[in-house]
């Protein structure tokens, strides 16, 4: 055997023995480098197409629906990819439609039967989530799993069409829920929302983090405007967490932190360790604890109350009769 692997073997029996005795944040960061698995038996080398496996190899698939936002590149193409394999029909919904074509033609060339509808959106304007809505709902299909996954960074400031700093009006988004409820209420499949956030949420302080400033900073700053927008992802799954429990809806909202892969975002959508599971924080498919300022029900309940005061003031009149849409910042 090369020494390499002897010496890497013994540094994960150290670190399998160090584990048990560290504290938390310590624990986490060696299990990531260990790829150790947690609770749910997977860990941080967990691939996608390892949890979608498991989890469709004991029930058929192919009449669920899934919309997947992002998914001309990175994490939203694998996740739509992996879904597709299993027979999952995929929502892709884009900018940039060129973009689209092109991963829909990747993901039927490895799967020719894979149903891929590409739909256009721009995630930052509250207009055109609007028609995505509408465009989505004239196909008379159900909605059982969606994916916010689309994000963005940006280095200087920019607004959107809608006058909302681009980073946060592009990465909080809620769309469709009345239809995922009533999917799931027809279909008697628990419909799951996820929302792709991440561990960067950590850095946002209670004293730093305000709607007003959040629409229109004085002092822009490009990691802290992605932070502050992957916090709100997760304030709005507890929020919203709640109140589809307060109306005993069978839809569940999550956040997660994907770390490189789709396998965490996958697990989450359709794992049924995670059935039931409701406001929740996960990390390399995991539970996971997030920053206190994410667990504070106030701050959440307070994030979506201005929000739909914010919808209510710029939001155009509804283009048909069952649209709903609602976009943020
Ligand atoms: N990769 C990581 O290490 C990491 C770590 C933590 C969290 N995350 C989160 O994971 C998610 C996916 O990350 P990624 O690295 O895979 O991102 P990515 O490769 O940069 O892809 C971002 C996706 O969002 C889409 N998008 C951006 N703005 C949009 C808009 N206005 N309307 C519609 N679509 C828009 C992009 O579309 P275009 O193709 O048109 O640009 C693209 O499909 C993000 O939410 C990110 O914050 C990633």
């Amino acid at each position: 055997m090369p020494l390499i692997y002897i010496w890497i073997s013994i540094i994960v029996i150290v670190l399998k023995y160090k584990v048990v005795s560290l504290a938390p944040p310590m624990k986490a960061t060696l299990k990531y480098l260990a790829g150790l698995a947690g609770p749910s038996g997977y860990g941080s080398k967990t691939t996608a197409e390892q949890i979608a496996q498991d989890c469709f190899s004991s029930m058929p698939t192919s009449h669920l629906t899934a919309i997947v936002t992002g998914a001309t590149s990175g994490i939203g193409a694998e996740t739509a990819r992996v879904l597709a394999k299993r027979g999952v029909r995929i929502i892709i919904p884009a900018r940039d439609m060129r973009k689209a074509e092109k991963v829909k033609k990747n993901i039927q060339n490895e799967i020719p039967e894979a149903e891929i509808i590409i739909l256009e959106i721009d995630l930052s304007s509250f207009a055109s989530i609007q028609r995505f809505c509408s465009d989505f709902l004239s196909l008379g299909l159900p909605l059982h799993i969606l994916i916010n996954n689309a994000g963005k960074y940006s280095q200087k400031l920019e607004f959107s069409e809608d006058k909302i700093e681009l980073t946060f009006a592009t990465n909080y988004v809620e769309m469709l829920l009345e239809k995922m409820v009533e999917t799931a209420s027809e279909s008697c499949i628990e419909g799951r929302i996820v929302n792709v956030s991440s561990v960067i949420h950590t850095w946002v302080t209670t004293k730093t983090f305000s709607f007003t400033k959040l629409l229109n900073p004085k002092r822009y700053n490009g990691t802290r405007a992605y932070a502050q927008s992957k916090l709100a992802n997760i304030l709005h799954a507890k929020e919203l967490a709640r109140q589809l429990k307060a109306r005993k809806a069978n839809v569940t909202i999550n956040a997660v932190h994907p770390g490189i892969g789709a396998a965490t975002t996958c697990y989450v959508a359709i794992s049924p360790q995670v059935a039931g599971m409701s406001g929740k924080y996960f990390a390399d498919c995991n539970e996971s604890r997030c920053s206190a300022l994410a667990n504070e029900e106030n701050e959440a309940h307070k994030l979506w109350k201005q929000t739909r005061a914010l919808i209510h003031r710029r939001m155009l009149p509804p283009v048909g009769k069952n649209v709903e849409a609602s976009a943020t910042s």
